[in-house]
């Protein structure tokens, strides 16, 4: 990037924009709805299968037009070039952002410092397969001949999230004679409960970590290796049948003892949460195949493809991304929740909290100045219908206004009875009730004392927007994490941010290190935090004598 960006505060469009927020603030989703027949269809968009409605967002034509000049102001169009060119747009780290390449189809040509990183993807995405075919076929055996029938993938953040989503989300594909667990948390609990009925002659661990030094995936497969060495007494040949690897760095693998001809590699320009795509996505491979892991990649690309050639009024991840600047930074909305209506998808919130947050929870610019704007919302959801029964209310009725993204699929894969058609008409109901609510006569119309009218009002006028598409297959959750990541992207360059970066992880990590040693000792520490710190872990100490 050269010379200094302008801060988005200065663009001629936010200053027009701030002018038109005045001006319809305090317009009702009612009367947009009424005066405009045709919104409905009209403020939607629909590409590769996927049709975004954004009609019930508090918006105008004049406020798209409006968000689509900031857009073009802010040089959107040259950075999504420069990401898909290999430019080290991650310029904290500097490093390319790639994902897109992950999914790249044989034959094309991605370059990074002048090497072509399409061939090395798909050499990686061979071998996956082969390992793949070989697990789940049998060939692949455990050290004492048993066929693998549970594989545990030890990683956490993106070496983890995207893994568990994906398993759940494509479960209807997996491969359901065979066992599938992660482990991600330092809390001795994950690990012990995922293996506690498993048998290790038949249980392949994945060690999933981009750098390998994570302390946490660390510290579990130092476990699992173990677990697995007492079940063949102490034979420690074991460890090459029944551990493989996926990393960025080959030292600590092999340091690790894991022999790097079972090692699956990835790079630097693959960041850990847009890594599912990439080897990280090696148990995904193995639950439901490679023909269907190509399709999820295929699905990724096809939505890279309209993210990158589609004129902005019509290009799905820049308009859901444009939507989200409006809500947060005019309207002034702290999240976002997101609601997906599949029971497959109930890992998709908690995936789309680090692909959001860590990428666009920043404070200063890329230039390194503080920002005086609101960046990244909270993200956060729940499954449907269950949500209904739990914080809808709030959303409803509370006193905070939360963006709400419906995800919804036309067909199910499980279709039982009319349990789909209540399902779509739940979800179908909630984005009408949210927006046009039940007034104060309405209520008293149907007969309520006025007593109890006020609390049955549903002011009605909050946001939502609905992604629809025809069903759950492989390729449609690759477009729908593409859109994210794209949305997220088109976040973070208009907000001036390296949405690549994390630095906000490293403190924390740095001061558990330290803390570690202070907690283990068997004589008294000298402990020099501040004074809740050092009473904390004194505390702790003493319950640990205590036992
Ligand atoms: O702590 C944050 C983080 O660095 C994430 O960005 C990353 O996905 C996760 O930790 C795991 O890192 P690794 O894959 O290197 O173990």
């Amino acid at each position: 990037m050269e010379g200094k960006v302008k801060s988005i505060t200065e663009l001629n469009a936010w200053k027009d924009l701030k002018v038109h927020y005045e001006k319809i603030r305090g317009t009702c989703l009612r009367d947009l709805f009424a005066d405009d027949p045709e919104r409905g269809e009209r403020m939607t968009a629909e590409a590769v299968g996927v049709h975004l409605d954004y009609s019930k967002n508090i918006i105008t034509y004049e406020t798209i037009a409006l968000l689509l000049e900031l857009a073009e102001e802010s040089g959107l169009r040259s950075m999504i070039d420069a990401m898909f060119r290999g430019d080290k747009i991650n310029i904290t780290e500097n490093r390319s952002v790639l994902h897109v390449a992950l999914r790249a189809p044989r034959g094309s040509s991605i370059m990074v410092d002048g090497v072509d990183v399409v061939p090395m993807v798909h050499a990686v995405l061979d071998k996956m397969a082969d390992f793949a075919n070989r697990v789940r076929g049998g060939q692949w055996k455990g050290y004492s001949g048993k066929r693998i029938r549970n594989v545990i993938n030890i990683g956490i953040g993106g070496s983890d999230l995207g893994p568990v989503m994906a398993y759940e989300a494509l479960k209807y594909f997996s491969e359901r004679t065979m066992t599938f667990r992660f482990v991600s948390n330092i809390d001795g609990t994950d690990f012990a409960e995922a293996s506690q009925d498993l048998d290790p002659s038949e249980t392949l661990f994945i060690v999933s970590s981009k750098t390998f030094t994570t302390l946490e995936t660390m510290t579990n497969a130092q476990t699992a290796r173990s677990w697995l060495i007492q079940a063949f007494d102490g034979d420690e040949k074991a460890v090459a049948r029944h551990f493989v690897a996926v990393s960025t760095n080959s030292k600590e693998v092999a340091d690790f003892g894991i022999d790097t001809a079972n090692m699956f590699e990835f790079w630097d320009w693959v960041g850990g949460r847009y890594s599912m795509d990439s080897a990280i996505g090696l148990s995904t491979m193995i639950s439901i195949g490679p023909k269907n892991f190509l399709e999820l990649l295929d699905g990724f690309h096809q939505m890279d493809e309209h993210f990158r050639t589609t004129p902005f009024d019509r290009n799905l991840p820049i308009l859901m991304g444009l939507l989200a600047i409006w809500r947060n930074n005019f309207f002034g909305a702290d999240t976002v929740a997101v609601l997906p209506y599949d029971q497959y998808l109930k890992r998709l919130p908690a995936y789309l909290q680090q692909l959001t947050m860590e990428s666009n929870g920043k404070c200063v610019t890329v230039d390194g100045e503080r920002i005086d704007y609101q960046t990244s919302p909270i993200y956060w959801g729940e499954p449907g219908t269950n949500g209904q029964h739990s914080f809808y209310q709030l959303i409803h009725q509370g006193t905070r206004r939360i963006p709400c993204d419906f995800i919804l699929f036309a067909r199910s894969l499980n279709p039982l009875g009319r349990h789909h058609e209540m399902l779509l008409a739940n979800v179908i109901a909630q984005a009408e009730a949210l927006a046009f609510g039940k007034t104060l006569e309405e209520v008293k119309a149907d007969g309520v004392p006025d007593w109890l009218a006020p609390h049955k009002v549903f002011e009605g006028n909050r946001p939502s927007s609905v992604i629809l598409a025809e069903r759950l297959t492989p390729g449609t959750l690759g477009k729908l994490v593409a859109l994210y990541e794209h949305s997220v992207f088109t976040q973070g360059i208009l907000w001036r941010i390296d949405s690549f970066d994390q630095w906000g992880v490293e403190l924390g990590k740095a001061l558990a290190q330290k803390i570690i040693p202070q907690l283990e000792s068997d004589l008294e520490p000298e402990l020099d935090h501040d004074s809740s710190t050092n009473n904390l872990i004194e505390r702790c100490r003493k319950f640990k004598r205590l036992f």
